[in-house]
């Protein structure tokens, strides 16, 4: 990366001092991620925003709803920054406020809603997590999905439902793999359809009524390269991010939350093989810092998660000078009524066990 950039960072960030708290994903670039006082999952990562009562700034290295995720974890005199505001993220934009409130009423129309506790991943917009919130339901992230599961579970009786929001894999993965639930168990509910394509005896039946929601960059693993890579690569192991598909996670050898890869290559023997299915940024960090195991990705393309890179290191320095110079620039601010929602959704997962 440019060394003019990366002295001004430096500058930027020596100039604050503890004023400045940066928060960095384990999906940004390596000119980013170098600045991150800290670096998770999202899991991790909202429990540092929470811990931090001290700064002033928080610097959100990662996407929309996570920045929004710290705006209301932590006070109103704490600012999060999110330094490009086009880092969204297309598998939150998938659920909507307006949808999800429409398919509430259908589940109650067909006479099952005071069995269902929506859950919903972290990779969600604040008005969803407040939605569940003010629902009897609680946010999940990769990291704690069969807790949180086990706990929605309990909540309404032996029939209880969950209304699984907005990543169908993760949710299917959680339940089939983890839970055993079958797979005749889990429902799609297509927003786009009437009714989200399902007959009222479909949700009478189902334990898991899944959001029909899927990362456009977890998406694109296929079990064919899974076969391929076994074929070619003695003794490989495969190790996949539960945003894959079904397919691919039932061919895996290990699935789990970004933290949790990052774990298990750290504590493989050297000379191990991996081929992973996680965004590529982390993918090839992993390999460079770990020359003495064999570390693969999991297809046969690139596959960045396109709006985790717009944090880059031209918009990382314009934030962090602006700070400097006494101006906030992109703040991200959930409003109080929605902040508030949300906060009884995100509580209710912090305060579960483990
Ligand atoms: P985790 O950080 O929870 O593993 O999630 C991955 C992801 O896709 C974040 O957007
Ligand atoms: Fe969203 Fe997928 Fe990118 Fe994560 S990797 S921010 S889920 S699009």
């Amino acid at each position: 990366s440019d060394p003019d950039l990366v002295a001004r960072a430096q500058a930027a960030k020596d100039a604050l001092g503890g004023r400045v708290f940066v928060l960095g994903h384990h999906y940004q670039r390596d000119e980013v991620i170098q600045f991150a006082d800290v670096t998770g999952d999202s899991f991790k990562l909202a429990r540092e925003a929470a811990a931090r009562p001290d700064a002033e700034y928080i610097v959100f290295c990662g996407v929309h709803f996570m920045a929004e995720s710290a705006d209301i974890l932590t006070g109103d005199s704490q600012q999060v920054v999110l330094p490009d505001l086009a880092a969204g993220c297309s598998m939150a934009d998938m659920a909507a406020l307006s949808q999800v409130e429409t398919a509430w009423e259908a589940l109650a129309d067909a006479g099952v809603q005071a069995q269902v506790v929506p859950v919903t991943y972290m990779n969600s917009s604040a008005d969803i997590k407040a939605f569940c919130g003010r629902n009897g339901g609680v946010v999940c992230t990769s990291s704690n999905a069969e807790t949180a599961l086990s706990w929605a579970f309990e909540q309404r009786g032996p029939d209880t439902k969950v209304l699984f929001l907005p990543d169908q894999h993760l949710g299917r993965n959680t339940a089939v793999l983890q839970m055993g639930y079958s797979l005749d168990e889990c429902v799609v509910w297509d927003p786009h359809r009437p009714n989200g394509g399902l007959t009222a005896e479909q949700l009478n039946d189902a334990r898991m009524i899944l959001w029909k929601g899927h990362c456009s960059v977890h998406g694109r693993f296929s079990p064919d390269v899974v076969d391929e890579l076994r074929a070619t690569i003695p003794g490989v192991q495969i190790l996949v991010h539960p945003e894959c598909q079904h397919e691919v996670v039932l061919k895996a050898d290990l699935v789990g939350s970004t933290e949790f890869i990052i774990k298990t290559i750290e504590a493989a023997p050297a000379g191990s093989s991996w081929a992973i299915g996680t965004e590529l940024n982390l993918v090839k960090r992993l390999a460079d810092q770990h020359p003495d195991k064999h570390i693969s990705f999991l297809d046969r393309t690139v596959c960045y998660c396109s709006t985790m890179n717009r944090i880059d290191l031209p918009h990382f320095v314009w934030a962090m000078e602006s700070l400097v110079e006494g101006t906030v620039v992109n703040r991200i601010e959930v409003d109080e009524q929605t902040q508030a929602e949300a906060l009884v959704a995100l509580q209710r997962m912090l305060d579960l066990p483990g």
